[in-house]
């Protein structure tokens, strides 16, 4: 079994009447900083939001009817279990998404609301999986694999076709367990073969170099751990493999501060919501800066579904890195007007109090004092440098963590 350019072809047929346009757009910012002209390919904008809709689609209406009477079966808790129910919805077929019990609310409640069922299976993927093949077993519902499926890959190949009409340098792509670049591989072999395909793997599951090292496909002997769940497969398919072995140019591992920062560029400059894995390929293009140097390079942003409770947390990390947040401990003596003298200073420095805690029982802080633990919003790490000066002048002992 093998997937080749009129797989690719056939598939992009199959999915006009599903797919968003994703127009491929230049970014000034990015190339400022990456001194090259980079490209982005928004894949979180696209239906159900991320690429997968292409997999998904393509392999539901590539089913016999017969098939396609029996339903479709997956275990998934990511972007390709809510990409399977829309396709089957839109197919007008059954599908059921097996997720673990663990799995996020938000991303159940989605999954259904594209109209399929969820059942709830064990506390891993790896048990939901179990539970999905018995499923298929039992009712001769069709399994459909995330990544290591002829027609799923052909699917993903489709970015390519739509890609591969900008004739860039170099295209990096996100890699889990290697559907998409293994589709984006064969296409671009075939219509744009001098672009350099780049993986962007993450650290905490870099089956894709494992693999590579190896040589042949590999899953990684530890419990996989990153903020980009869509990378996180702790495998590589066999297919995407082989489809991949002599097309990559190169890999980039990229850890979990990295994503977190393309993250936040993307949102803060591009105006882009992306998940980790979504902006993988931007931390890998940081990472590369200067192999990529006065190329014209294209990003494939892979996703949006990022859960809002690790956006703010990614966030918090990035105003901490930027010196735009900033923890201070303070001990001042425990007389009237002196926590307002205080904030007099901080406010004269120009620093906001987002919050503030004031303790004079706590272990280790003397009778007669109390300990001030603030958060300010700063402008900088300048700025910060000149607020801890300027405490310390004013005879404020500055505690800090060690
Ligand atoms: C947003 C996003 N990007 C990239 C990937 C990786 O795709 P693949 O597993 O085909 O390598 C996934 C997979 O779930 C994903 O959801």
């Amino acid at each position: 079994m093998t997937v080749g350019i009129d797989d690719i072809e056939a598939a992009y047929r199959r999915l006009q009447p599903v797919l968003k346009p994703t127009p491929i757009q230049r970014s000034a910012t990015l190339s400022r900083m990456l001194e090259a002209e980079v490209l982005i390919k928004p894949e979180n904008l696209q239906k159900t939001g991320s690429f997968k809709i292409r997999g998904a689609y393509n392999r539901v209406m590539a089913l016999t009817a017969e098939q396609k009477r029996h339903g479709v079966v997956a275990a998934s808790a990511g972007n390709h279990g809510q990409a399977l129910s829309y396709a089957a919805t839109a197919a007008g077929i059954s599908a059921t998404i097996v997720m673990p019990e663990t799995a996020a609310i938000a991303k159940v409640e989605a999954t259904r609301a594209y109209g399929q069922t969820v059942m709830l299976r064990g506390v891993n993927y790896q048990q939901a999986r179990s539970a999905a093949e018995q499923l298929c077993a039992d009712t001769g519902a069709t399994f459909v694999d995330a990544y290591d499926d002829p027609f799923v890959i052909a699917g993903q190949g489709t970015v390519g076709l739509e890609i591969a009409r900008e004739d860039a340098d170099a295209v990096i792509v996100p890699v889990g367990g290697g559907g998409l670049i293994a589709g984006v591989a064969v296409a671009m072999a075939a219509r744009s073969p001098r672009t350099a395909i780049i993986g962007a793997e993450a650290a905490g599951s870099p089956q894709l170099s494992a693999s590579l090292r190896r040589g042949a496909p590999s899953a990684i002997d530890r419990p996989v751990d990153t903020i980009a769940d869509g990378l996180a497969t702790g495998r590589l398919g066999v297919l995407p493999f082989e489809l991949i072995r002599a097309r990559l140019h190169d890999v980039a591992t990229v850890d979990d501060f990295e994503i977190g920062e393309a993250v936040l560029l993307m949102l803060e400059r591009m105006k882009l919501l992306t998940e980790g894995a979504g902006a993988a390929a931007l931390a890998a293009a940081l990472k590369l800066k200067s192999q990529l140097k006065g190329r014209r390079v294209i990003l494939l942003i892979s996703g949006g579904n990022i859960d809002i409770n690790l956006l703010d947390r990614i966030i918090g990390h990035g105003l901490v890195k930027a010196g735009r947040l900033y923890r201070v401990c303070v001990t001042l003596a425990d007389r009237p007007a002196e926590l307002s003298r205080l904030l007099a200073l901080i406010g004269k420095l120009g620093a906001n109090v987002r919050a503030i805690d004031h303790d004079r029982t706590q272990r280790g802080v003397a009778i007669g004092a109390a300990l001030v633990e603030l958060e300010l919003e700063t402008r900088g790490i300048d700025h910060i440098g000149s607020i801890r000066a300027e405490l310390t002048r004013h005879g404020y002992k500055i505690e800090d963590e060690d």
